[in-house]
């Protein structure tokens, strides 16, 4: 079909090389930069925040004058960005008006394992889930998005994700950019791949096994957009939604920017750099200083050249667009607007953490080498040759899992409980990728602070409170974290690899945190 003739020059084991044959023409950029919804629910007689979440189908302009089929919470693509008021009880529904069953996840939210919306937190199609708990930590960016065992990749791949900003008043108070779309613009990238007729296509034959990669870049559901910024202080809320791409975030002209935040607090202050790397589920705040670049347009790009040969020890890996520099979004500087934001020089407390341990070492494993890599090939193409093509516009959907990624030589088994933490404990735990490229590593239930890599101390830009490694091949990262609220075996929490198509096929363990 269309999307077997766009994929041709990709395919087949030996040609895996040349993924970069056919680069895609990206549309020029014109549309304006959408902007999520904030949605802060509404107030229930009796002081509760209530918010009410819909998945369905939809069909969304992610490519100018192409309709494309998607998935989206309370519209056609991505969802609202929920308003989360620190310390406040919540109640959160959750309808599935879609036609198999889900999950909603709160990714980076600090609550208990049955609030978590993991696997085990199925939503049948026409049913609702009921959520209601309180959160109690730092002011963040984090994320929500389906989370079903062995097809989270292809719903969020649909278009099911949104933002949940957790807010206690820290930015206003540290005098940040915090005007939603005018100064303060999330950015949520991803990569996506079409056929001819403007359907999605997930994990075609050909693809590169490492997980799904597209080769059209869409920043909030929208290819190649326009944001006019005032000349201020700009705050960029970057989320790396794609399935398994890393991104290393450039502006065209190459200034420099400062970081604020990582995935789940600020930083203990602002980091000065060029170049940002975020691998998929990670989160970064950062602020560009627009002052004087008024009448000037610029670009967010991302330029992964320089950092391929350090997330993969494999050459196949290497393909085209993983190499390659390409533009995410312009920005058009216009007139300023008066009161703006500014950069502060502290922005948060480093917590007090042990030096014991580590209780707990995970090791991540990738498809065999050699032999048994061809053999793990062959059985993960063959599942993806029998896929039901179930999803709005002949999505791939209903994959079977290919158990080929693992961690502690276990794959992902619902019924198994890896790991028991007792409730109301700090640990430390290592984490060491023993595979031939990145991976990540995501932690439900917590954030973690990290306390060395390779046994060396933490980055600056790396001192705040995490939910998601970006891990490379050979290293070893420590991490510590609490465990406050508990997770039983019904309703366990998970640590995985967010690689979405690594997390499908094994690269995922679960815990219980409960009384020792
Ligand atoms: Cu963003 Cu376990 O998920
Ligand atoms: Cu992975």
């Amino acid at each position: 079909l269309a999307a077997s003739a766009m994929m041709r020059g990709m395919a087949g084991m030996s040609g895996m090389g040349d993924m970069g044959a056919m680069p895609a023409k990206a549309a020029p950029f014109a549309r304006p930069l959408p902007i999520p919804p904030l949605y802060a629910g509404t107030l229930a007689k009796d002081g509760v925040r209530e918010y009410r979440l819909q998945m369905g189908f939809g069909s969304a302009e992610l490519q100018p004058g192409i309709q494309t089929p998607t998935w989206g919470y309370n519209g056609n693509y991505l969802g609202p960005a929920l308003v989360i008021p620190r310390g406040e009880p919540l109640r959160l529904w959750v309808h599935n008006a879609l036609n198999q069953s889900t999950t909603t996840h709160w990714h980076g939210a600090h609550v208990p394992g049955d609030m978590d919306g993991g696997p085990q937190s199925l939503i049948a199609p026409g049913a609702t889930r009921f959520y209601q708990y309180r959160i109690e930590q730092d002011e963040a960016t984090l994320w929500y998005h389906p989370h079903p065992d062995g097809r989270t990749g292809p719903h969020v791949y649909g278009g099911l994700a949104g933002l949940y900003l957790i807010q206690d008043g820290t930015d206003r108070n540290l005098g940040l950019p915090h005007h939603w779309g005018v100064d303060d613009i999330p950015i949520i990238v991803q990569d996506r791949l079409f056929d001819s007729a403007g359907r999605l296509v997930y994990m075609p034959q050909a693809m590169d096994v490492m997980g799904m990669k597209g080769n059209r870049f869409l920043v909030n559901g929208c290819e190649s957009p326009v944001l006019r910024a005032p000349a201020q202080w700009l705050r960029l809320r970057l989320l790396n939604a794609s399935n398994s791409r890393i991104y290393n975030f450039a502006f065209s002209d190459d200034r420099h920017f400062y970081q604020i935040a990582t995935d789940a607090s600020y930083l203990e202050s602002p980091v000065t750099m060029r170049r940002l790397l975020l691998g998929p589920a990670q989160r970064a705040e950062i602020l560009v200083d627009l002052r004087s670049n008024e009448g000037q347009r610029l670009w967010l790009r991302s330029d992964s050249a320089a950092v391929v040969p350090g997330l993969s020890r494999r050459p196949m890996d290497s393909d085209h667009y993983d190499r390659s520099v390409f533009d995410l979004v312009e920005i058009r500087v216009e007139r300023g607007q008066g009161q703006g934001g500014r950069l502060p020089d502290r922005l948060l407390a480093a917590p007090d953490l042990p030096t014991h341990g580590p209780e707990h070492q995970f090791s991540l494993q990738g498809m065999g080498e050699g032999q048994q890599m061809m053999a793990d090939m062959r059985r993960v193409r063959a599942a993806f040759q029998h896929v039901a093509h179930s999803g709005p516009g002949g999505m791939s959907l209903g994959i079977g899992k290919v158990p080929v990624f693992s961690i502690n030589h276990q794959f992902m088994d619902m019924q198994r409980i890896n790991l028991r933490i007792p409730l109301g404990s700090t640990q430390v735990w290592m984490v060491h990728n023993e595979a031939e490229m990145a991976h990540t590593f995501h932690v439900h239930g917590t954030s973690f602070w990290i306390q060395g890599r390779n046994g060396h101390p933490a980055t600056s830009s790396e001192h705040g409170w995490k939910d998601t490694l970006l891990i490379r091949p050979g290293e070893q990262i420590q991490i510590a974290m609490s465990f406050h609220h508990p997770a039983t075996d019904a309703y366990p929490y998970m640590y995985h690899c967010h690689m979405l198509e690594h997390e499908d096929n094994g690269m995922m363990g679960q815990f219980t945190v409960l009384p020792a």
